[in-house]
């Protein structure tokens, strides 16, 4: 196989790589080639998506302006590929070096060409079926990391698995939880110096919350940090879970306790510290879990952790006490903001619970904390001890209570993005009634939900007890700037441009383009299924595209019954948008049908005498045979069946047209085509 080309004079060489396998030599030049230097600078690359939250800071704005608030109107789709599945869509695809890695349904990992659309390779981890039954919110999965020419992603049984970027092929796995508990991975890892950082769901199921490193090299664990602690007869793994151990009471840890770190984290390598978000308690229901009460450390927390070893470095609990499954697991975001007339380095979250805070992020201290949407549960943060004041009328231990925000959380995993040239931070927002009461005939039943409160009382919502709307929010005032009204809640996650942009995809099945400043809606198009996932943007010789993963899903879509009906529920697809200014020239696709030696001569051979049945370019929309796959299947019978036809059929005799030879020429072109 050639190598290069190398085209020797007298006192200088030139090479020219140009086959995969030169390319694949070259480490700077191979699959996925992210390294901490690329993700630190991430900013100053916009052409790709190179991390979950297009950078560390997980502020999913891009610096991106050809696309803008002048021109988005003339956003065309450019392709659509298709993860073929039904259910759920929630990953933030990653763009590397004209690449895209997402995931689908049951942990299945894509890689596209990022410019055609054309699959390049797909890798199905083989997820048992029956692991379904221990996912709370869907067989969703929220994407991978790219780093040093791999693909990591999480599966919903548990698994990290490392792939090569290039081929798709499986470098290592590790089984991260214990397959008889109650687990599953649906988050996708975050990666920094070597290490490849994951969590984990399952805290309606009864489990204790934790989050792990693993070598990126190897697959070995490196360090694992619980949330919450276990039996104190057992002793501690830290000394943060020994201060943890006294805010509980009663046998937590043969409920679990819960605490998992199924969804954000973010790093700043400046203070090399990792941030987790923890989740709810295990079961909801405090005084099942913890009776006496006691703020139940570290549920629905932010953790910031030593991504060395997983140390603790400090905590803020967002809902001290947790009694309504208010995770702390929401997207975080870091930025620099100027805060009475000082910059500070600040952590940002708008958790379930309806506020949205402002710390910090050096040592976790509380700077601000407000209701972003309707909030019944508490007051208000008070600032001086940085905790929630609940309203005790509210409590659902004897009766039934109509309360808001709900377990669905007034901002849940849907991302938000944040916007250093507004200022803004633009919250997929749901306005969603809940109702609490304590299930009185309670009891542990292994392996289902174990949450202790009675969920029949949903059965009385209809669509008029649930709406949505997209929410640019002042993080530095604390203030709504403005919002967008949209019908149905558990629209998609947003993304913001320096094209004073936000992208956000909606329940009902569209992509829509606001101006970041104003929230004028400027482009709206239609995606035939509903959006939860975030958009991306990226750019590859000067086209700015947007991407959204489209398929109606995830926890809402499962249980909201008659209030989630007005949902788009068409099939899961991958669509991406360019402006047609920027469509290929005719020069483009010319040079795409020129191509080398033999196959050239079949391909132009099958254009004559077949295309016209059997599609052009080897495909056939219609039902008529994939003759890729007949070529493969037929072998040396192909050129007889060609030659002679098949009566009855249709397919004609084509002997008068074409010889053994020239059919023997088509069947190589064919077999150099993708596989159908
Ligand atoms: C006028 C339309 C038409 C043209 C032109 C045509 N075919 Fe077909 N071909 C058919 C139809 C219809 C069938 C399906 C027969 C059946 O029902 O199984 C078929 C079937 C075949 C099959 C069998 C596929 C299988 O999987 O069983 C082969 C091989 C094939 N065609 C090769 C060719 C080649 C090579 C050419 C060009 C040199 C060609 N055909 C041109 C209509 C056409």
């Amino acid at each position: 196989m050639f190598r290069g080309l190398c085209l020797v004079f007298t006192t200088l060489i030139v090479c020219a790589a140009w086959t995969p396998g030169a390319k694949a030599k070259d480490p700077e030049a191979r699959a996925g080639a992210v390294d901490d230097a690329r993700l630190r600078a991430a900013d100053a690359e916009p052409g790709s998506w190179l991390a979950h939250g297009r950078n560390w800071a997980e502020q999913r704005h891009s610096t991106l302006d050809a696309l803008n608030a002048g021109n988005v109107a003339q956003l065309e789709l450019r392709w659509r590929y298709d993860p073929e599945t039904e259910r759920g869509l929630e990953a933030t695809p990653i763009v590397v070096d004209g690449v895209m890695y997402a995931t689908g349904t049951w942990s299945v990992v894509h890689a596209v060409d990022a410019r055609s659309g054309q699959g390049i390779w797909r890798y199905d981890p083989q997820v048992p079926r029956a692991v379904g039954q221990k996912a709370c919110c869907d067989v969703v999965n929220r994407g991978v990391a790219v780093y040093r020419g791999r693909v990591y992603s999480g599966t919903l049984d548990g698994r990290l698995i490392a792939l090569d970027a290039g081929s798709g092929e499986l470098i290592w796995e590790v089984q991260t939880v214990d397959p008889e508990l109650y687990y599953t991975i649906t988050g996708a890892p975050r990666v920094m110096k070597g290490r490849v950082v994951i969590g984990n769901g399952g805290a309606e199921y009864g489990v204790r919350g934790y989050v792990s490193a693993y070598d990126a090299e190897t697959g070995k664990q490196l360090w694992r940090t619980y949330t919450v602690p276990a039996n104190p007869a057992d002793g501690f793994e830290s000394p943060a879970l020994e201060r943890a151990a006294r805010t509980w009471n009663g046998s937590w840890w043969e409920l679990g306790g819960g605490g998992t770190v199924w969804d954000a984290m973010a790093y700043d390598p400046e203070l090399d510290l990792l941030y987790v978000g923890t989740g709810n308690g295990s079961p909801w229901v405090r005084a099942l879990r913890s009776p006496g009460g006691g703020d139940n450390l570290y549920l629905s927390s932010i953790l910031a952790l030593d991504p060395d070893d997983g140390r603790q470095v400090w905590h803020y609990q967002t809902t001290p006490g947790d009694n309504w499954d208010f995770t702390a697991t929401q997207h975080m975001i870091l930025a620099e903001l100027e805060i009475g007339g000082q910059q500070r380095k600040v952590i940002m979250q708008a958790p379930k619970n309806g506020f949205f805070y402002v710390l910090d992020r050096r040592n976790g201290e509380l700077i601000s904390a407000e209701a972003f949407a309707d909030v019944l549960w508490a007051t208000h943060v008070d600032s001086e001890t940085g905790r929630p004041v609940e309203r005790e009328d509210l409590l659902f231990e004897e009766s039934l209570q109509f309360i808001k925000p709900t377990f669905f959380g007034a901002h849940n995993w849907q991302p938000m993005s944040f916007n250093p040239k507004t200022g803004l931070v633009y919250i997929p927002t749901h306005e969603i009634l809940g109702a609490y009461r304590r299930d009185p005939g309670y009891r542990r039943v292994e392996g289902e939900f174990n949450v202790g409160t009675d969920f029949n009382v949903f059965s009385a919502f209809g669509p008029e007890a649930v709406s949505g709307h997209l929410l640019a929010w002042d993080p530095v005032r604390q203030v709504e700037v403005w919002r967008v009204p949209l019908g149905l809640p558990w629209n998609g996650g947003t993304l913001t441009t320096a094209g004073n942009l936000v992208f956000q995809g909606t329940a009902d099945g569209r992509l829509v383009a606001y101006r970041a400043d104003t929230g004028q809606t400027l482009w709206v198009t239609h995606t035939g299924s509903g959006v939860i996932a975030a958009p991306i943007t990226y750019a590859i010789d000067g086209v700015q595209y947007v991407s959204v993963m489209a398929g109606w899903g995830g926890a809402f879509a499962l249980v909201a019954g008659p209030a989630g009906l007005g949902a788009a529920r068409g099939p899961g697809v991958l669509l991406t948008w360019a402006i047609p200014d920027a469509v290929p020239t005719p020069a483009d696709f010319e040079s795409q049908i020129t191509r080398e030696g033999g196959v050239a001569k079949g391909e132009k051979l099958y254009h004559t005498w077949c295309a016209r049945c059997h599609g052009s370019a080897g495909v056939s929309s219609s039902r008529l045979p994939d003759l890729r796959a007949s070529q493969q299947r037929l072998g040396e019978a192909f050129i007889q069946v060609s030659l002679h036809g098949l009566a009855d059929t249709g397919m004609p005799a084509m002997k008068r047209y074409v010889d053994a030879d020239e059919v023997a020429e088509i069947q190589r072109y064919l077999a150099s085509l993708p596989a159908p």
